[in-house]
């Protein structure tokens, strides 16, 4: 049991990539925070893991929904060890026709969001000298994507986050790190042209798509102390796409 008594946050976790994540770390023992926007699935969800799952209704992208969701999970276990900034969100559309709402609720989600998420949680791993934090970045932002502006901007800047919370937290005893995803199996990649998802199939040298439970492997490989040494690091669960 790699996460035995440990507390996580994993943001986005009522599906897809944070679920399988919730479902992983529970079977490693650790109690799961599932915060994720959508009340019906997240409460399934929490539901279907069993006694050390917890929902909390949470949009990342609102400070004070944050704020709540931290109270919340030290009020019921007064520790937070692990947190995985996972949610996220598409608005794709060619750079000419991209919406400023498209553009500004991606940026409110995928960046916003891992910023509130992370400084509300901070000052109770420093006070405990222990912490995981874990974000989500993808092959979009690392070497862009056609209609992504939005979205590939806020995954490269997560990985300038990760760095730079790296440098600072490093000396509290907190281990910061990013996973950069491929093309993953979940609702995010059914809402692309079956057309585009195929041609990035083909190129992918494994000649598949991801599964949530192969991302859910690296971040539970982050968030357990075999990784106490990696801080700073991407790690790329793509298949090699881009090689
Ligand atoms: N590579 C090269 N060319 C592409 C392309 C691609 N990936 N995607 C679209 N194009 C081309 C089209 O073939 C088309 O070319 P022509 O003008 O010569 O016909 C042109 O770009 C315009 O494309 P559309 O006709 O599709 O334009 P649209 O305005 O109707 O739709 C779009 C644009 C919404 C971006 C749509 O093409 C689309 O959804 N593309 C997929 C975007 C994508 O890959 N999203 C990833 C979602 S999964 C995810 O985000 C997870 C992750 O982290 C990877
Ligand atoms: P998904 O769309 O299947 O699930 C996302 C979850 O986030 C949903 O449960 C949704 O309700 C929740 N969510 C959305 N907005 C929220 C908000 N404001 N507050 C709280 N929760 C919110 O997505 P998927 O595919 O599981 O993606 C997970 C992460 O992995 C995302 O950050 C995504 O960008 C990233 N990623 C996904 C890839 C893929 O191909 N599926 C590839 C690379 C990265």
């Amino acid at each position: 049991m790699r996460l035995n008594n440990k507390v996580a946050i994993i943001t986005g976790s009522a599906n897809g990539i944070g679920y399988a994540a919730a479902e992983r770390f529970i079977e490693e023992g650790a109690s799961v925070f599932i915060a994720d926007f959508d009340e019906k699935m997240g409460a399934q969800a929490a539901h279907k893991l069993g006694d050390r799952a917890y929902f909390v209704q949470t949009n990342v992208a609102d400070r004070e929904s944050v704020k709540s969701l931290v109270a919340t999970v030290i009020e019921q276990t007064g520790q937070i060890d692990i947190l995985v900034n996972n949610a996220g969100i598409t608005r794709d559309a060619m750079l000419i026709k991209m919406t400023e709402d498209q553009f500004q609720q991606v940026l409110d989600v995928n960046l916003s969001g891992v910023f509130h998420c992370t400084q509300e949680v901070i000052p109770h791993m420093i006070a405990a000298g222990y912490g995981k934090i874990i974000n989500t970045s993808s092959v979009s932002g690392i070497y862009g994507n056609v209609g992504q502006t939005n979205y590939a901007a806020t995954k490269a800047a997560i990985v300038g986050m990760t760095k730079t919370w790296a440098k600072e937290l490093g000396r509290k005893g907190i281990n910061v790190n990013v996973v950069a995803p491929g093309f993953t199996e979940t609702e995010m990649v059914k809402k692309m042209p079956e057309k585009i998802l195929e041609q990035m199939r083909s190129i992918v040298p494994l000649q598949r798509l991801g599964t949530p439970r192969d991302i859910a492997n690296a971040y539970l490989f982050l968030a357990s102390d075999e990784a106490s040494y990696v801080h700073g690091h991407t790690l790329h669960v793509d298949g090699a796409i881009m090689m």
